[in-house]
């Protein structure tokens, strides 16, 4: 059966904006961010505290964190990839951080410059020390079904990275497909393997749209005791490391569908559809969302 609540998390500031070219000034981040907290979101994720030279896009990280209108009740992650992120996110006001891993070893080389088991040692270093400040740490999985470089990725794989950050103390996993070539049958294939050894209650699903999957993806994960659910605002968002990975699924239609389903969010979609609004209006692009497309009115 269905949840009956879906926690969705809104990763349009990062994950949406991380892979445009034109660098959106600092202000109106902070702007679009203060409007997806008064949409009823539970979390949404700020920046990245990453290399600059990596990511352009995410170097005012500290500036957007300190800039924001943090509301009570919101939660507000960042992604750090090591010990100089974390205490840099720290040093900016964080308190909820993302370590982000890989299935497929090459992909870990391309977007963080380590191998897998390295990466590891380094996410176990940025876990330990937020242990001590009580931050809860979330961690990401990437080519969960499959990689832009390697092609398929074991569901078995997946599983082991994935045992892997549970059991260093990562509250929840994320499921990333990061390039957006999963199906229902492949999203059901590896959730079957890690559902053998992490609760569906600590795993989330965060899946690009790519080849147009994205929500029938995300209806196998629910119905598969999966309650939380990654989204981007207008369907933003790629990643600079994954070649052909294009946006993220479009925030509006996540919650169309789920209040299709009956499912409760707590997001108020017409305030989404203004944030989306704005944020498209700033990057001069039309939506990417077909919900908002079909149904905004300003
Ligand atoms: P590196 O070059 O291997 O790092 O980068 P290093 O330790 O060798 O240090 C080299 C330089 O980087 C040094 O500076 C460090 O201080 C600096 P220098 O002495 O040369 O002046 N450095 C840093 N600077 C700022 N922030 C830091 C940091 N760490 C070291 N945290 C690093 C390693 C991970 C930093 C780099 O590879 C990086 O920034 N990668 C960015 C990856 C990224 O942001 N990718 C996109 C997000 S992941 C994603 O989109 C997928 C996801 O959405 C899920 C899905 O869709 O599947 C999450
Ligand atoms: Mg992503």
């Amino acid at each position: 059966g269905l949840p009956q609540c879906v926690k969705v998390v809104e990763v349009g500031p990062r994950d949406g904006l991380q892979n445009e070219k034109i660098i959106v000034p600092t202000d109106i981040k902070i702007e679009f961010i203060n409007q997806l907290s008064q949409s009823g979101l539970p979390a949404i994720e700020v920046t990245s505290f990453v290399s600059s030279r990596w990511v352009p896009q995410m170097a005012d990280h500290t500036e957007v964190m300190k800039g924001i209108r943090r509301l009570p009740g919101v939660r507000y992650p960042v992604l750090t990839p090591n010990l100089q992120g974390f205490h840099r996110a720290v040093a900016a006001g964080a308190t909820e951080v993302s370590v982000f891993g890989a299935a497929s070893e090459t992909f870990s080389q391309k977007n963080i410059n380590c191998s897998i088991e390295e990466s590891l040692g380094r996410f176990e270093e940025v876990v330990r020390a937020a242990q001590r400040l009580s931050i809860p740490v979330r961690g990401y999985v990437s080519c969960a079904l499959g990689c832009p470089y390697e092609g398929s990725v074991l569901p078995q794989k997946v599983t082991e990275v994935s045992k892997r950050l549970y059991a260093m103390g990562c509250y929840q996993i994320s499921l990333g497909d990061t390039t957006g070539v999963g199906t229902p049958g492949s999203m059901r294939r590896m959730l079957e393997s890690i559902e053998k050894e992490i609760p569906p209650g600590a795993l989330a699903v965060h899946c690009h749209d790519t080849y147009g999957q994205a929500l029938a993806n995300i209806l196998t994960a629910l119905q598969m005791g999966v309650s939380v659910v990654d989204a981007a605002v207008s369907g933003l968002g790629g990643c600079p490391y994954a070649p052909g990975a294009s946006s993220n699924v479009a925030t509006e239609d996540l919650l169309y569908m789920l209040e299709g389903l009956g499912l409760h969010t707590g997001v108020d979609l017409h305030k989404v559809m203004q944030a989306g609004d704005f944020i498209c209006k700033a990057l001069n692009k039309t939506t990417n969302s077909k919900v908002a497309r079909a149904a905004f009115q300003p």
